[in-house]
Formats: structure tokens, C-alpha cells, sequence
């Protein structure tokens, strides 16, 4: 089996945890699990970063005389974050563990005999927030650069990591290792970085106490980076001096894959292949940078306080729904913006609508046409369409795999639910139904059996690391096992196979998100405007009867409009006409051409990529001679040019407007 070693940053334990370290957690978690399905021996740590003067003072601010307690305490939440997400950690290491303390030990006693550790004085700046010194020239109108805190002037003795020595090693290093970051921009923001030179980094405190103790001096605790980096080998045995646990630095070190938020990137990428190095120890195999989730536009954080409660969307989304989203939304290395609304959306357009239809329709007819067995379809009686659909089949599997294998998990997702839409337009194309009703058609009707149930097995392997539980329910009512992901083909379910009892999956959520928004939350999370007054502020039935010569419409009236978000995929002018753009745009659940009258107010080349509202379910209408599916959203002012309603912050195509 190939060892494959993933971890999550270890997480600080000034604040409990909220959708940004859940996403870090669950995105390992799928990777975690992808390997283990290709076959590999997988190692996966998370765990938390207990140190620091930021914990120091959460802990007294908190009211607790003892750090420990507190680290204790908010530890434990991190630990509960793994359980309510069904995290598939193999270990969860705490730095104030004495395991951990010996190997941050023993790495600093290896650094500083190969005489890369020095004592000097430091003076300068220091952000407690991001725990990071910053170069006078780098404060932003005195402030840090990354988080924007207040910094704080230091002055005191401290050990130095002779950082500078390693500028050209590490340069060597990226350029033997060219996909040691990902995605790659990012790593020619590190390059560009140590280009510019390094200056010898402090590595030790005396202003507190909570910390790790610097061997030989232990007035000096140490950088809370140095220690907390060094977690990823502690949990490999690093320092224990039991030759067994050691052996798994042999067979993890230094194929490891750090998953991590892009805001650490640094630490990641140069300070801790750099402190190996000095160590006698090989740097890391790869470091892969996320983006931030943004919650009114800034990074969701603490510190900010616009935070989202993961416990939120699990109660009212269930798990793999959470899962589900965060992990089609933000493709790798982007920022995405974590709303209501994109939940809402995407729960029921991808998960109710697409993956719902799917197991339902298929384990359905197969109870209502074949007694809940699964039809034998002989090769020989395969047509054009079920040949179509294995190859469709294939491709999905096929290109899954290659994208886990690449940590391109949106991707693969997109792959999956190409699958899944070809699957239920087989199904409708074979009208089983129709076939049902007619005696002749019964190897045909047995073929669409077969093939549907077979997709659906191949589907809920597909989905299995992403949405662990909507696998195994997929499973229990096919009534198959889990399968790996070796070997997955088209065609392999066993005919004859019982089906299990039907339960709905994904059942559509008709509340709207003001109304969802009972979900409770004991944190201060984002307040999100209402888009509009709704049922929940307007039930219908409570309204008093208009009088009739009111021409106000109801709730009901208003609500039979379907206004959605599109997104604008191409632009062209209609020829020979002044007013008209024929535009394709993309309404999140199909692509469709729109005839609209904004060619006086707009380039079509200034439209491709635009976000626009949309009324989605207008009648068709030839204009020009093209047809027009749906209606675009403008003012103007009497007379005036038409000026396309937009939003202040992103939101994906498909998303409802009210
Ligand atoms: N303790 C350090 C990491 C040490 S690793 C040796 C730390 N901790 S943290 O609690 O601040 O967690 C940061 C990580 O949490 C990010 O790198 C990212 O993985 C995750 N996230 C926290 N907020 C996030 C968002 N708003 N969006 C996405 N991920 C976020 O830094």
C-alpha cells in the first residue's frame, strides 16, 4: 500500500470553531478518504495549535486562572468539530501534549547544533493575532498587513533562526520541486518572496511563559511557529526515542501534503522547509493553499466577528450537505463567498433536484417494475443509448480520480453531476414508464433498470469521500456494499441484487432562507439583509383582504415570478437591430439564449462573465427571429438607457431573487 500522509493546520484555540477551519477539515477529510479508496495507506492528523500570548490572554480574558483549562476546553470543541463532521482523522494532536513538547525540542536541539540558532536582541513589530513579526516596511498604516490588527513594539532577548542562510537552498529547493505549492500562483508569490532576500528570523519570547521551553534557557519559551510546525512530525513519533513509533517518520516523511488556508502560506512554504533543512531533515512534498471563505465581503474570522457557525447548516442542511457546498463552491486556491442563499440554491437545485430525482426514480421503478430486484440486461441486448451511457460512465470515473488525484475536488464534483444529469435525461429519454405498459418492451424496460441502478452505484462511489453518509444511504437502498475505487467500472453490479428500502434523500427545502434563518445561532454571525419582505414577515393567510380597487399583489402573485441569478456566457448583437443583444447565459440549472434590449446601453464583450437577475420561467417568445427564453432585469429612467440590476457581492447562478 502507498503511504499517503494529509494534514490540516492545527488550529488556535482563541475561538471555537466556525465554517472557515471546518472547511480546511472536511476538505482533507474528502482527500483523506479519496486515497483510501484508490488503495493507499493513509495518515491524517488535524489537531490544535495551544500555544502563544494570543492564548495567554484569550485565557484570561475568558476569566480562567489556569491557561490549560481553557486550552482544555476549547481544545475539546475542535475535537466535538471532528465527531459532528465525521472526520476521518487518525490522530489529533494537541501542543501542549508532552509528546509534543519533546519533539519541538528535539527539533530545536538538532537546528541549533548544526549552529543555524543564535542569541541576539530583537526589536521591532509583532502582530499577536497572526502571531507573525512584521518588517517595519511592511506596516500598513501601522498596522498588519495580513489581519489588519494593532501591532505591538518588542524589545527583548531573544534565540534567531538563521533564516537568511537559506535563501539559495530554498530557491534550489522550488526549482527541483515545481509543484511543492499549489496552486501555482501561489508559489510565485513564495518565490518572489525569498527572492527578495531573508533576513534571519526570532524564534523564542520572554515576555511570556506560555510555551514550549527553549532547551538549555528555558526563561525563553518558543515562537509559537516553531513549535506548531513542528506538530506534523511529533505526530510521526519525531522525538520520542521509541525506534517503533519512529519508523513512520521513514514511511510518511516527507511525502506529506499540508492543506492549508493561504494566509499561512509562508510559514508553510518557506520557514518550515527551511527549519527542516537546518534539521537534516527533507522538507515537506507539498503545500496546497485554499482560499477564504468571505462573509460580507471580508474573510470570515473571529476576529472580524463575522463568523458562521458550522453546527448552524448541519441542523438545518444535515452534514453532507455542508460537505456538498463548501466543497463545489470554492474552487482550489479562489475565494468564495458563504451565503444563505448559495446553500439554499445549491441544496436544492444539485442535491433535491439532480442527485434526489436520480436514486429516487431509478429505486422506485425498479421496485415498481421488477419486484425490487435488479434486472438481468444481457450485453447483447444493449442499444446505442446504454453503450452511451458506460462510456459516460467512464468518463466520470476516470476523470474523478485523475481531479482527487490533483485535489481538484470541485471539479470532480462537476464531473459527477455531469454523470448524474445524463443519467436522469437517459432515464427520461427511455420513458420506463411507457415501457412498463407495453409486453414487447420488457428487455428494453430491463435495460434502463440495469443501467440506471448501475449509474447510481457508480455515483454513490463517486460521492462517497465528498458525502460520506448520502453514499451509504445510496448503497443500503441498492443493497450493495461500499466499493472501492480500484477497478470501478461501468457494468459490474451484480444482477438479481435486492433492493433495499427506499427513504427520500435530498427532499427539496420549499422554505426560503429568511424563514430558514429560525436556524439558531449563539454566536453574533453575519446580519444578513432579508432580499426582500417574504412569507415569514407576510404570511399569507394573516394579510387583511385587499380592497378591490387595491392593485397591490400577493405574496403568492409575486412569488409565481421566478427571478434568478444568471450568469452572462456570451453576447452578440442581433444583426439589424439597434436595441437587441442575443446573449447565452448560464441560470445554474440549464443554459439558454436570451434575447434582451440593453444593445444601446451595453458592448457585448463588457457583458461575457456578468452576473444578471433573470425571469426564469417566462413563456418563450421569438424575437428577431430567435427565440428568447426569459426576460433580463434593468431600470432606466424614463426614456433613458437601461442599466442591468446587479449585486454588491458574489452569488453563483441559479440563486433565487426576491
Ligand atoms: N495555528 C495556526 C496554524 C498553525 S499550522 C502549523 C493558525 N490557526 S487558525 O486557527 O488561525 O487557523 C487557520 C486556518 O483555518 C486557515 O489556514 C484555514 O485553513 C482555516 N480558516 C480559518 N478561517 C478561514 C476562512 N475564512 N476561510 C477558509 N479557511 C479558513 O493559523
Amino acid at each position: 500500500m502507498k503511504p499517503f500522509y494529509i494534514t490540516t493546520p492545527i488550529y488556535y484555540i482563541n475561538a471555537r470553531p466556525h465554517i472557515g477551519h471546518a472547511y480546511t477539515t472536511m476538505v482533507a477529510d474528502a482527500i483523506a478518504r479519496s486515497r483510501r479508496l484508490l488503495g493507499d495507506d493513509v495518515f491524517f492528523l488535524t489537531g490544535t495549535d495551544e500555544h502563544g500570548q494570543k492564548v495567554e490572554r484569550a485565557a484570561q480574558k475568558a476569566g480562567h486562572q489556569a491557561t490549560k483549562v481553557f486550552a482544555d476546553e476549547v481544545a475539546a470543541s475542535f475535537q466535538q468539530m471532528c465527531g459532528d463532521l465525521q472526520i476521518s482523522n487518525n490522530d489529533f494532536i494537541r501542543t501542549t501534549e508532552p509528546r509534543h513538547h519533546r519533539a519541538a525540542q528535539e527539533l530545536w536541539k538538532r537546528v541549533a547544533d548544526r549552529g543555524d540558532i543564535y542569541k541576539g536582541d530583537y526589536e521591532g513589530w509583532y502582530c499577536t493575532v497572526d502571531e507573525i513579526f512584521v518588517p517595519e516596511t511592511q506596516l500598513a498604516d501601522g498596522k498588519c498587513p495580513t489581519c489588519g490588527s494593532k501591532v505591538e513594539r518588542l524589545k527583548e532577548e531573544s534565540y534567531y533562526f538563521r533564516l537568511s542562510k537559506y535563501q539559495q537552498p530554498l530557491l534550489d529547493f522550488y526549482a527541483a520541486n515545481p509543484t511543492f505549492v499549489q496552486p501555482d500562483f501561489r508559489f510565485n508569490e513564495v518565490r518572489t518572496f525569498v527572492e527578495a532576500g531573508l533576513q534571519d528570523l526570532s524564534i523564542s519570547r520572554t515576555s511570556f511563559q506560555w510555551g514550549i521551553p527553549v532547551p538549555g534557557d528555558p526563561k525563553h519559551v518558543m515562537y509559537v511557529w516553531f513549535d506548531a510546525l513542528t506538530n506534523y512530525l511529533t505526530a510521526l513519533g519525531f522525538g520520542s526515542g521509541d525506534p517503533h513509533a519512529e519508523s513512520r517518520i521513514g514511511r510518511f516523511w516527507p511525502g506529506v501534503t499540508h492543506l492549508i488556508g493561504k494566509e499561512i502560506l509562508r510559514q508553510h512554504a518557506l520557514y518550515w522547509p527551511a527549519f527542516l533543512m537546518a534539521a537534516g531533515l527533507k522538507p515537506p512534498q507539498r503545500v496546497i493553499a485554499h482560499g477564504w471563505w468571505l462573509m460580507g465581503g471580508a474573510k470570515m474570522s473571529k476576529s472580524v466577528g463575522n463568523v458562521a457557525r458550522y453546527q448552524d447548516y448541519v441542523d438545518v442542511f444535515g452534514l453532507d450537505a455542508l460537505r456538498y457546498f463548501v466543497m463545489r463552491e470554492m474552487p482550489l486556491g479562489a475565494d468564495a463567498n458563504f451565503s444563505d442563499d448559495g446553500v439554499l440554491t445549491r441544496f436544492n437545485a444539485d442535491l433535491a433536484n439532480d442527485l434526489g430525482n436520480l436514486v429516487s426514480r431509478t429505486t422506485t421503478m425498479i421496485h415498481r417494475y421488477s419486484g425490487g430486484m435488479v434486472p438481468d440486461s444481457p450485453v447483447a441486448a444493449r442499444e446505442p443509448l446504454d453503450l452511451e451511457l458506460e462510456r459516460q460512465l467512464a468518463r466520470a470515473i476516470a476523470g474523478v480520480i485523475r481531479n482527487f488525484e490533483t485535489f481538484q475536488i470541485t471539479v470532480a464534483l462537476q464531473d459527477t453531476w455531469v454523470l448524474i444529469r445524463s443519467v436522469n435525461q437517459y432515464i427520461v429519454k427511455r420513458e420506463p414508464w411507457s415501457l412498463a405498459k407495453r409486453p414487447d418492451a420488457k428487455a428494453l424496460l430491463d435495460a434502463t433498470l440495469y443501467h440506471s441502478a448501475d449509474a447510481l452505484r457508480v455515483t454513490a462511489a463517486l460521492i462517497d469521500p465528498v458525502m460520506p453518509q448520502a453514499a451509504a444511504r445510496i448503497r443500503a437502498m441498492l443493497g450493495i456494499p461500499q466499493e472501492s475505487w480500484q477497478g470501478l467500472k461501468a457494468g459490474t453490479l451484480a444482477a438479481g441484487t435486492r433492493l433495499g428500502p427506499t427513504e427520500p434523500l435530498f427532499p427539496r427545502i420549499e422554505k426560503t432562507v429568511e424563514e430558514l434563518r429560525g436556524m439558531s445561532s449563539t454566536e453574533p454571525s453575519e446580519p444578513v439583509e432579508p432580499a426582500t419582505p417574504t412569507q415569514s414577515t407576510a404570511p399569507v393567510s394573516a394579510a387583511p383582504p385587499a380592497p378591490t380597487t387595491d392593485s397591490r399583489i400577493t405574496i403568492d402573485d409575486f412569488m409565481k415570478v421566478e427571478l434568478r441569478v444568471a450568469k452572462v456566457l456570451e453576447a452578440e448583437a442581433v444583426p439589424k437591430s439597434k436595441k437587441l443583444l442575443k446573449l447565452k447565459v448560464d441560470t445554474g440549472q440549464d443554459q439558454r439564449t436570451i434575447v434582451a434590449g440593453i444593445a444601446e446601453a451595453y458592448q457585448p464583450e463588457q457583458l461575457i462573465g456578468r452576473t444578471i437577475v433573470i425571469v426564469a420561467n417566462l413563456q418563450p417568445a421569438k424575437l428577431m427571429g430567435i427565440e428568447s427564453n426569459g426576460m433580463v432585469l434593468a431600470g432606466s429612467i424614463d426614456g433613458g438607457k437601461p442599466m442591468l440590476v446587479g449585486f454588491d457581492q458574489d452569488i453563483p447562478p441559479g440563486a433565487r431573487v426576491r
